[in-house]
């Protein structure tokens, strides 16, 4: 499997403290089945500053660490973007960046409890500019878990969203889980990640939510969520949608909201 947001670089943001604990972070994804990972620290949140020229030179750095531990386990850079009125441009100039640094899959993170007003044409103008926008954790926003429309028309749009592993399992309430279920068998997940940041606790752990999704849906989805998706991120390709049945009706309405969408997009622009 592939973790596609994990906080393992060492002391810059509220991760990996160290390179110790880094250590044991890639120690536990191995153990758990894990051979890549792809570091997502915080950027643009008003916290941390993480540029891309800095992303590539944390993530070169620690490859080497872990190769002279003794660790098999390949690291590519990235980033975990707050939601930004100049993010868009931000990504555009290479300030920040993008995942597996590809120029293709943007992963976007909301504030806790509220989606901000212009999220949309952030999300808009990222797909005018061919960036794919992974929604970061999106059930873990009260607004956007609470909503029967809200995912379901920015996936139709194109974008994509990223679940987070102990959301699905139940780790974090069974709230939680049964929204994770729902959008899994409505098709609007693409992605499960661990979003560890350390060892213990919120830790580089997919095995779990591998075999949850396998009795939800079957293997075949599992692996497109937990391997192949992830691997397309790498490579800077389109991902896959898990096997699910739709009605005519809903083809139509995705339809129909794929072209308002683009529309509105060129008016604006
Ligand atoms: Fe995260």
């Amino acid at each position: 499997m592939i973790d596609s947001h994990i906080h393992i670089l060492p002391g810059i943001d509220d991760g990996a403290a160290d390179n110790a604990v880094s250590i044991q972070m890639a120690k536990v994804a191995i153990d758990d089945g894990i051979h890549s990972l792809i570091c997502t620290p915080h950027d643009l949140n008003s916290v941390y500053k993480n540029t891309r020229k800095s992303i590539l030179e944390c993530t070169s750095t620690l490859q080497q660490t872990l190769s002279d531990a003794g660790i098999e386990i390949k690291i590519y850079p990235g980033a975990e973007l707050h939601i930004d009125s100049n993010l868009v441009t931000k990504v555009m100039e290479g300030d920040a960046i993008t995942l597996a640094d590809q120029n293709k899959h943007v992963l976007i993170e909301f504030p806790k409890h509220l989606v901000p007003y212009g999220t949309e044409s952030i999300l808009e103008n990222l797909l005018y500019n061919n960036l794919t926008p992974i929604i970061a954790h999106p059930e873990r926003n009260p607004v956007i878990a609470s909503s029967d429309h809200i995912l379901k028309e920015w996936t139709s749009w194109g974008c994509k969203s990223q679940l987070t592993a102990m959301s699905v399992t139940g780790q974090f309430g069974s709230a939680l889980q049964t929204v994770s279920k729902q959008w899994c068998q409505q098709g609007l997940v693409h992605i499960i990640a661990s979003d560890a940041h350390r060892p213990n606790g919120r830790s580089p752990k997919l095995a779990l939510a591998h075999q949850t999704i396998s009795q939800w849906l079957g293997a075949e989805a599992a692996d497109i969520l937990l391997k192949t998706n992830p691997r397309q991120v790498i490579d800077g390709e389109e991902l896959l949608n898990i096997p699910v049945q739709h009605s005519d009706a809903e083809d139509k309405k995705s339809g129909r909201c794929f072209f308002n969408i683009f529309s509105r997009t060129k008016r604006a622009l």
